[in-house]
């Protein structure tokens, strides 16, 4: 299945699927990155991996859809048929929503619904929780709000600090999300087939 991955940052997630790719925990093949940032280290990555890269500085275009216009042209021409956001940090609008349909991921770090939006992490460690976690979820109009498809909880002992929950959130965002971008690959080779 040909992929997209969408990041803005540092791509651990990014180079997380690679990995699972080359291992063969996930059958599908990596098409593009799109980043929004060029200076960003996951386009670093991409280079590393000889993985073709998209960048779109949505301020350069004349508005938000003309920007997903441009996004949707290259996965067109790469026959993007699953889209995964690792770390992008924009909200997906009305054209690459009703393009994929169903077909765009979001990992985010805490256990949704419970904190939304940015710094997750440091929202859980503030509100003293003892159990946050990782969510995977399709991509809706909202802000983290889509159908979630998996789960993981992270404890946060009475020791930690906001570095150690950084840690042992990533290190079950780096099984979850490759184990879980698999298992939509299947259901969706599934339901293609039924
Ligand atoms: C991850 O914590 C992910 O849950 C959130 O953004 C972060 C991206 O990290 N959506 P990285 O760029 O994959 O290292």
């Amino acid at each position: 299945m040909n992929l997209a991955v969408f990041a803005s940052g540092s791509g651990s997630n990014f180079e997380a699927i690679i990995e699972a790719i080359n291992n063969g925990e996930v059958r599908g093949e990596i098409k593009l990155l799109v980043c929004d940032h060029p200076g960003a280290y996951a386009v670093k990555r991409a280079e590393k991996h000889g993985i073709p890269v998209f960048t779109a500085v949505l301020k350069t275009f004349a508005s938000k859809a003309a920007f997903e216009e441009a996004v949707l042209a290259e996965l067109r021409k790469h026959e993007v048929e699953l889209v995964i956001l690792a770390g992008f940090m924009r909200l997906i609008g009305p054209v690459l929503l009703s393009a994929y349909e169903q077909r765009i991921l979001n990992i985010h770090p805490s256990l949704l619904p419970a904190f939304p939006g940015l710094d997750a992490i440091g929202q859980a460690f503030a509100a003293g929780v003892k159990v946050s976690g990782v969510t995977v979820h399709y991509v809706d109009a909202g802000m983290d709000t889509g159908p979630i498809i998996a789960q993981e909880c992270v404890k946060i002992d009475e020791s930690d600090t906001i570095e150690d929950l950084q840690r042992n959130i990533q290190r079950v965002e780096h099984q979850l999300y490759p184990q879980t971008i698999q298992q939509v690959i299947e259901q969706i080779k599934g339901s293609v087939h039924s």
